[in-house]
């Protein structure tokens, strides 16, 4: 049994060997004592399990998994119990292939639009990342298979992604990179968590006691093992002291010499190494418990089961952006023009690690043939390659100009967007734009389906009447695809990510990928719509849009907070169309009188709702009082401030539909007095302050007297003074003050409370 196997049974040797892969996939197994390795692989949206030679190219095929719908879909569902379900077939796609951890989900803010990896990102929100990477790993980790949630931290680019510094404020750290992460550890103890290849402030990932120990496991409590990204190890006697428990892949031995020689020298102390030796035995033991050798009966992957699965992920992920005139859903008796090399070779996943063998791919071509017959006909429009641009558009606009209605697949290219490098621009190619408007000019019946990891500039968005934001939906995209543009699904997607008017309007437009070594994130926690609403920016769509084929009224909310400090949104909501469908209710805050920089609106819960046509269903969001919190750098911690809180309810961060005041009860946070505290500080003071208010109101001299009033009026004055440092005062004759007075003033406000 492994789980008996105590580090103190192995010699230092084998103790260090435990802390590094045996190759590309797998842990060291120790047959003295009956170890036996595990596997890791990825992930995150499908099991890679390369069959043959391992190598990180992925040169190698991989056996056939199911490729479900990426983060950047899976994340529009704003569904936590589907993404839940997603992950219960990743874990049991896991177990029959033998795999102990599935190297997912990443989590990572989409800081810039640009970022190439987003399609493996959810959102640029913290709550949004949190709540859907925790119903990930709840989902995963249910099948008795580890998470690796990644990757941790600030990994917002790729550009430069293995050295480069992410400069980050406390603040924006805490409050936007850091919080989803918070979340997941908190709610679901992954197994695993994966640290980053750059550095945080200076510091790699990997080799930073702040992020591995201080915070993760002493703030957060995580339990488990802290796993390197594939080569994110810099430094490996460092990293190990830092709190990186398992180097990936394998170092040849190499550094586990230099751990066993740090340790004899005295450079190491070896509880250190038993500390990692004994979490990577705690996870050998639980993947044993949880092995196929274990269970009862060899399971084998039901291939339709997971398609329908990824099927009903994909449509549920995709986002009506746009619907005028209702030209969706297509009628029965509309013949199609279907346009676009997208329909028949689907875009459907990213490029890299995440790169899965699917079981099987639908294309919408097949999936409008089979729903539609001979009422479609296609023109593939474009080439991927762009070989005879002219003559494909010709004769898309021949077809477009003879039927019915025409619905043009675009869509990035796989060479634009991928794991390993940025985008540069956000731009479709010209081709497609080019023949947008050439369809256009003959069909106004026209729609757009997009196919992209991340969001895409949409010139066209005023004059093309449907547009509808496919994502890459995994290998059911096709006819999930299908199935909403014929009314079977009836769309229920939202952004989780703002599609803006321009790449200069993004937030980290000037600090993106930053230069030498470092990129500034400059923009605070102004990230995402953050920005766009403090900024008063215009937006393509705004975070949270989507549409639907039916239509929903939302009641007054009300906010009530409850014993334990968690607040409760509640309304009703009714489907006043004619069709059943999806709302996905939105719950922003603000605080408009805070101490601190804060956005317009922040998400701070969300739910999805099925109703059936004319039904009503009082809906409850759940906001937790930690998720009100700001990051406060005097004392190093989060703070609830207290405040007059409005909610307002929305279908969208700009559809607002009903707003809410709530009084929150603020935490308790006393600094100490000293002389260089504000006026304004030592008012606020909870012992000293009213003494002090009563004894200023008595001073002529602060409001009308000598000192000022022949230069600014009483209230102008007054503001002046409140940040007017209380030592000084002493200083200036006739104000009635003198140190003394002043010190005896300070030691009181600090004194302990009784
Ligand atoms: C990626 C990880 C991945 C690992 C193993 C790295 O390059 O950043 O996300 O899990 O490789 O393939």
């Amino acid at each position: 049994m492994t789980h008996a196997i105590d580090p103190a049974d192995l010699t230092l040797e084998e103790k260090a060997s435990l802390v590094s892969g045996a190759d590309f996939w797998h842990t060291k197994g120790i047959e003295r004592v009956g170890l036996p390795p595990i596997m890791l692989t990825d992930g995150p949206h499908g099991l890679r399990k390369q069959a043959g030679e391992a190598d990180h190219l992925g040169l190698n095929a991989s056996v056939p998994a199911t490729c479900f719908p990426p983060a950047a879909a899976l994340g529009s569902t704003f569904d936590p119990e589907l993404a839940e379900r997603v992950g219960v077939a990743l874990g049991v796609e896991s177990v029959i292939e033998d795999v102990a951890v599935i190297l997912g989900p990443g989590i990572n803010i989409k800081r810039s639009p640009l970022c190439g990896r987003n399609f493996e990102y959810v959102s640029e929100d913290p709550i949004v990342s949190g709540v859907i990477g925790a119903g990930l790993v709840r989902g995963i980790q249910s099948q008795g298979v580890g998470a690796s949630v990644k990757h941790f931290a600030a990994n917002n680019q790729e550009d430069d992604r293995m050295r480069v510094s992410s400069d980050i404020d406390p603040r924006p750290l805490r409050e936007i990179y850091l919080r989803g992460f918070e979340r997941v550890v908190k709610e679901t103890q992954p197994w695993t968590v994966m640290c980053s290849y750059n550095k945080i402030n200076g510091v790699y990932a990997s080799e930073n006691p702040w992020l591995l120990t201080q915070v993760l496991r002493d703030e957060w409590g995580f339990e488990g093992l802290v796993v390197s990204d594939w080569g994110a190890v810099n430094e490996r006697v460092p990293a190990l002291a830092a709190g990186l428990d398992l180097e990936m892949p394998s170092s040849g031995g190499e550094t586990d010499a230099q751990i066993v020689a740090a340790v004899r020298d005295g450079r190491l102390d070896e509880s250190v190494l038993d500390l990692a030796a004994r979490r990577v035995l705690a996870l050998v033991a639980k993947a044993g418990e949880a092995s196929p050798a274990g269970a009862a009966a060899p399971r084998v992957l039901d291939v339709d089961a997971h398609h329908a699965l990824a099927r009903e992920a994909a449509g549920r992920s995709i986002v009506l952006l746009k619907n005028d005139g209702g030209v969706l859903p297509l009628q029965e008796r509309e013949s199609i023009a279907l346009i676009g090399e997208f329909a028949r070779t689907p875009r459907y996943q990213g490029g890299g690690s995440s790169h899965i063998n699917p079981t099987r791919v639908d294309t919408a071509l097949d999936a409008f043939r089979d729903a539609a017959g001979d009422r479609v006909s296609f023109a593939p429009g474009f080439a991927f390659d762009g070989s005879d641009a002219e003559h494909l558009r010709e004769e898309a606009v021949a077809l477009a100009a003879r039927q019915d209605v025409a619905v043009l697949f675009l869509g990035l290219p796989d060479a634009e967007e991928s794991e390993g490098f940025d985008r540069e621009h956000l731009d479709l190619p010209a081709a497609q734009l080019e023949l947008v408007d050439a369809v256009l000019a003959v069909n106004p019946r026209t729609v757009v389906v997009l196919s992209n990891g991340a969001v895409v500039a949409l010139p066209f968005a005023d004059r093309v009447p449907a547009i509808v934001e496919g994502w890459l939906l995994g290998q059911a995209g096709g006819s999930a695809t299908v199935d909403v543009l014929t009314g079977a699904v009836n769309p229920s997607g939202r952004l989780a990510e703002t599609i803006p008017v321009r790449l200069e309007d993004t937030p980290a437009y000037l600090g993106f990928p930053g230069s030498l070594g470092h990129v500034r994130y400059g923009e605070g926690v102004f990230v995402g719509y953050r920005w766009y609403d403090a900024r008063k920016l215009d937006v393509v769509y705004p975070f949270g849009h989507g549409l639907s084929y039916t239509s929903f009224e939302y009641g007054a909310p009300t906010v009530a907070v409850g014993e334990d400090g968690d607040l409760l949104v509640t309304l009703t909501v009714t489907n006043t169309g004619s069709r059943d469908g999806r709302e996905d209710v939105q719950a922003y805050d603000s605080l408009p009188e805070s101490i601190v920089e804060r956005a317009p609106r922040e998400l701070k819960a969300f739910a999805s709702i099925r109703l059936s046509a004319g039904e009503t269903r009082e809906v409850s969001l759940a906001v937790r009082r930690e998720d009100l919190a700001y990051w406060d750098t005097r004392v190093d911690r989060f703070v609830v401030e207290g405040g007059r809180y409005r909610f307002e309810v929305g279908a969208s961060s700009r559809d607002i539909r009903g707003t809410t005041i709530v009084e929150v009860a603020g935490d308790d946070v006393r600094l100490p007095l000293t002389m260089n505290s504000s006026i304004a500080e030592v008012l606020a003071h909870p012992v000293v302050g009213p003494a002090v208010q009563q004894q200023l109101s008595g001073m002529a001299s602060l409001t009308d007297g000598a000192v000022g009033a022949d230069i600014m009026e009483a209230g102008a004055l007054e503001k002046m003074m409140a940040s007017f440092p209380i030592g000084r005062l002493a200083g200036f004759p006739g104000m009635g003050v003198d140190r003394a007075q002043l010190e005896q003033l300070i030691s009181a406000a600090n004194a302990p409370e009784e």
